[in-house]
């Protein structure tokens, strides 16, 4: 195309799509899998570090499940809320796994757990509230609140402090504005995990400070050295509070789309309505798996989470070889975010020529924010035997650009 009708068609473009298009975000993710994939189809072997999706497979009684709901017919229309099977199941497996009792009524199942996000914030914010939202953290939030209008006010989670919320540095960030604080522990994408202390400190925040929180929870059945604690374990929370779970991380469930909100009964109601009007409703059978999953999947998970222990084990000791890598040992999750400020390069030009000089794909730590700057993300959802081949390679490119003097 010529470059006089590019520029037309991209002020034509301005004219017709809606503004708030332009304040959605892209995810590193999906950009950097495509820039590897590229490298690939030139016969470049590539290692993916940058996934964030476990590696193992769907237990096999969730799939049989799933294939004898196909066959038994329940391939139609279901409630925009959920099955009632998977929202009482979502409350036997909270009361057991979590403590918190939580009643149907106050479920809705979802595609995922992106729409949650999506939904829930088009459900409570306004154009004129301030969302305090983790940074680093997961890009859908800042994207969603900035997309509905509302404005996203960073929290920085600093290396010093292990990458928790600093609850004075919140306090600090209040403003008569503020309607709601997002929380997420297990964190993506730095691994750190919330005392729970942190988060008594943040619940009593929210009530002085009349606040929402929406916790992302996607994490949950990945932690290693504590117990997940959820905020709505705290008295008074379950009325301000949108808790988000999905099965796309504890069961290795992505391509699925099965996720769920947890929310006071009155909200459930118009997030239900929310799911009426985009989605009619998540995938029947995938449901009956899911049911599958919350009420017999206990050992596929601690299967899955011990595998996730020893490549994190393994992974902290390797990268401690590396010169010039700084890291704080995740305690969940499935990421380290390594501090790489002393190769003198920005995260995207590091992770760019790690991608093309030692064919291992890592996200820059900015496809997580402003704060990522300075830090790439390594997932370890890879086999053991790819993480050390992927480290030997990375190290090698590290050592190179240190003897060209690329380390301060
Ligand atoms: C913190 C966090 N929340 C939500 C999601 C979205 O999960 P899903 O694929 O179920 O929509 C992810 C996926 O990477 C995540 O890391």
């Amino acid at each position: 195309m010529k470059v006089a009708e590019r520029v037309k068609k991209a002020s034509q473009l301005k004219d017709w799509v809606a503004d708030r298009v332009f304040r959605l975000k892209g995810e590193g993710a999906f950009e950097v899998l495509a820039k590897a994939q590229k490298l690939e189809k030139q016969g470049r072997e590539i290692i993916h570090l940058e996934i964030g999706e476990p590696d193992f497979d769907t237990p096999i009684n969730v799939k049989e499940k799933a294939i004898q709901a196909i066959q038994d017919g329940s391939t139609h229309y279901v409630p925009s809320a959920g099955i009632d099977e998977l929202r009482e199941a979502v409350c036997v497996y909270l009361r057991k796994s979590r403590g918190i009792e939580v009643f149907p009524e106050e479920v809705v199942i979802t595609p995922g757990a992106k729409p949650v996000i999506f939904l829930s914030f088009l459900l409570l914010l306004e154009e004129e509230d301030e969302v305090i939202y983790p940074d680093p953290g997961f890009p859908a939030y800042s994207s969603i609140i900035e997309f509905i209008g509302a404005k996203a006010v960073p929290l920085r989670l600093r290396e010093e402090n292990g990458f928790r919320v600093d609850v004075d540095e919140l306090r600090s960030l209040i403003t008569s504005k503020t309607k709601m604080i997002v929380i997420n522990s297990p964190h993506n994408p730095t691994g750190s995990v919330l005392s729970e202390e942190d988060i008594e400190a943040i619940a009593r925040l929210a009530q002085e400070e009349d606040l929402l929180v929406f916790t992302d929870e996607v994490y949950s059945e990945i932690i290693y050295d504590q117990k997940h604690v959820s905020i709505l374990q705290f008295p008074g929370m379950k009325e301000r509070t949108v808790m988000l779970d999905a099965f796309s991380k504890s069961f290795a469930m992505t391509g699925w789309r099965l996720g769920y909100a947890v929310l006071p009964e009155e909200w459930a109601r118009f997030l239900s309505l929310l799911v009426t009007n985009s989605n009619s409703c998540t995938c029947t059978f995938t449901q009956i798996a899911g049911v599958e999953a919350l009420l017999n999947g206990e050992e596929s998970v601690q299967v899955m989470a011990q595998e996730f222990r020893r490549r994190r084990d393994f992974m902290e000791k390797r990268i401690a070889q590396i010169e010039g890598i700084k890291i704080i040992k995740p305690q969940g999750a499935f990421y380290f975010f390594p501090n790489i400020t002393s190769f003198g390069l920005s995260s995207k030009e590091l992770a760019d020529y790690l991608l093309k000089e030692g064919g291992v794909a890592v996200l820059p730590g900015t496809s997580f924010g402003h704060y990522g700057e300075g830090y790439l993300r390594i997932s370890f959802a890879n086999s053991l035997e790819n993480l050390a081949r992927a480290m030997d390679k990375m190290e090698e490119a590290l050592n190179k650009l240190t003897k060209r003097g690329g380390r301060k």
